[in-house]
């Protein structure tokens, strides 16, 4: 049998176990003050099914299987083991949880931060946008999930740096999807409208480090102490919440998660803030709102709030993105949801039917100048990024006067 402890804020709060067939349960006990690990399960003094933990571990590494076998091949373990990926790279989560052996455990190899130029940030990102699939380098033992290439690094006092042994990351660095021209600036630019609109979203930058673009996003399950240190504060996605596997990310309904969310404790305006940003993704027209595209901070009692808004990112003027991850009253096409589809939505989640209508009413007459004063906001060097954005930023107010119509049509 083989143990990993699991670890929230310094204090352990269950193990991962592995038999001696290789099968993998998880052992949470009910503890005073921890927060819940996941609302997918429930704390327990025996091991939880394997069923309702697939899921949550799958999250807490990346999505594609190439990118995990790449990872792992450089690691000398088996990438099809989730209990030997997460030996190897599950110090540094999404969220505050840590794997930690037991030498790890006991303080031994807590590693070191390793300063890490621009350059060095641009050889990577070049690597990356080359077609490597392998995120880390070694030393690294941090995971992320998601399907896009990315690397996920620390920042002190305005130095980069490679977050070593149990070190935490403070921000993770995304070269943006190669085949969709200027895409982390777009994904920049997006995420800063919406911030302009009044949603809480990631805090992120566009940066050319060198020659590479990336878009730079802040996490926001990390906050440093009064004392400089670097805490983890716990989330988890919404994928995770529902018992949904990766790959199936885009089957998740919001009506769903509106349930999955009111049963693990999320208060009325909690549910309302994943209302608007439903809308607002719809009024941005971004298609890729999938469920492990929001997550959630957990708490003793389970959801405490919706985490701000990540990876958003409009579509307008990108090949095969009119369909929204998640639809409104069974419409999915971006081009033909209507005000009747939004209120049936309303009532199918118990949230008011105008207010609904009014909110989106309200982010499509905004949003295009959200959007020009995000872009105003951004230093932008190449002129071909600025044309493409100038591109984007009409398409967007020609998809906002559409969603202006649609919005009328509510029988
Ligand atoms: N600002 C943040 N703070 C904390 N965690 C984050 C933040 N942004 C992303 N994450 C976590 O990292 C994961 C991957 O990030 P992100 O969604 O940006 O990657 P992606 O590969 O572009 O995703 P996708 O597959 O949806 O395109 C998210 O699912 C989430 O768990
Ligand atoms: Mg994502």
């Amino acid at each position: 049998m083989k143990i990993l402890h699991m670890v929230l804020d310094g204090h352990e709060v269950g193990q991962l176990i592995q038999d001696r067939h290789g099968a993998t349960r998880v052992l949470t006990p009910p503890i005073d003050g921890a927060p819940r690990i996941s609302i997918a399960f429930t704390p327990s003094d025996t091991p939880v099914k394997p069923a309702l933990t697939r899921a949550y571990l799958a999250g807490l590494l990346p999505d594609n299987a190439d990118v995990r076998e790449a990872i792992a091949g450089r690691l000398g373990v088996s990438s099809e083991s989730q209990f030997a990926l997460i030996a190897k790279i599950g110090a540094d989560c999404p969220g505050a949880i840590q794997f930690l052996d037991e030498a790890q455990l006991a303080g031994e190899r807590s590693g070191r931060l390793v300063p890490i130029s621009d350059a060095g940030i641009a050889a990577r990102l070049k690597r990356l946008r080359a077609g490597q699939r392998d995120w880390g380098v070694p030393g690294e033992h941090w995971s992320l999930g998601g399907a896009q290439s990315k690397i996920a690094l620390r920042r002190e006092g305005g130095q980069w740096h490679q977050a070593e042994g149990l070190q935490a990351t403070s921000h993770i660095i995304k070269p943006g999807i190669a085949r969709f021209r200027s895409q982390a600036l777009v994904e920049h630019v997006s995420l800063r409208a919406l911030g302009h609109l009044g949603l809480s979203v990631a805090g992120s930058e566009f940066v050319y480090f060198d020659d590479e673009p990336a878009v730079v996003v802040e996490r926001f399950d990390r906050i440093a102490d009064d004392d400089g240190s670097l805490r983890r504060v716990h989330q988890e996605d919404l994928c995770q919440s529902t018992s949904t596997l990766p790959t199936n990310k885009y089957t998740v309904k919001a009506e769903d998660v509106v349930r999955v969310l009111r049963g693990g404790g999320a208060t009325e305006g909690g549910v309302l803030e994943f209302v608007r940003a439903c809308i607002a993704n719809w009024v941005l027209a971004a298609p890729d709102a999938h469920a492990k595209n929001y997550s959630v901070f957990l708490g003793p009692a389970g959801v405490e709030a919706l985490a701000p808004l990540y990876d958003v990112s409009t579509g307008l003027g990108y090949r095969d993105s009119s369909q929204l991850a998640m639809g409104f009253g069974g419409e999915k096409d971006i081009h033909k949801v209507t005000g009747r589809h939004l209120l049936a939505f309303a009532r199918a989640v118990g949230v008011d039917g105008g207010d609904v209508l009014a909110s989106a009413h309200e982010m499509a007459s905004l949003m295009p100048m959200a959007f020009a004063v995000a872009m105003d906001g951004t230093p932008i060097d190449r002129s071909d990024d600025q044309a493409w954005l100038s591109e984007t930023l009409e398409r967007l107010a020609t998809h906002c006067a559409h969603v202006l119509t649609m919005l009328e049509r509510t029988r």
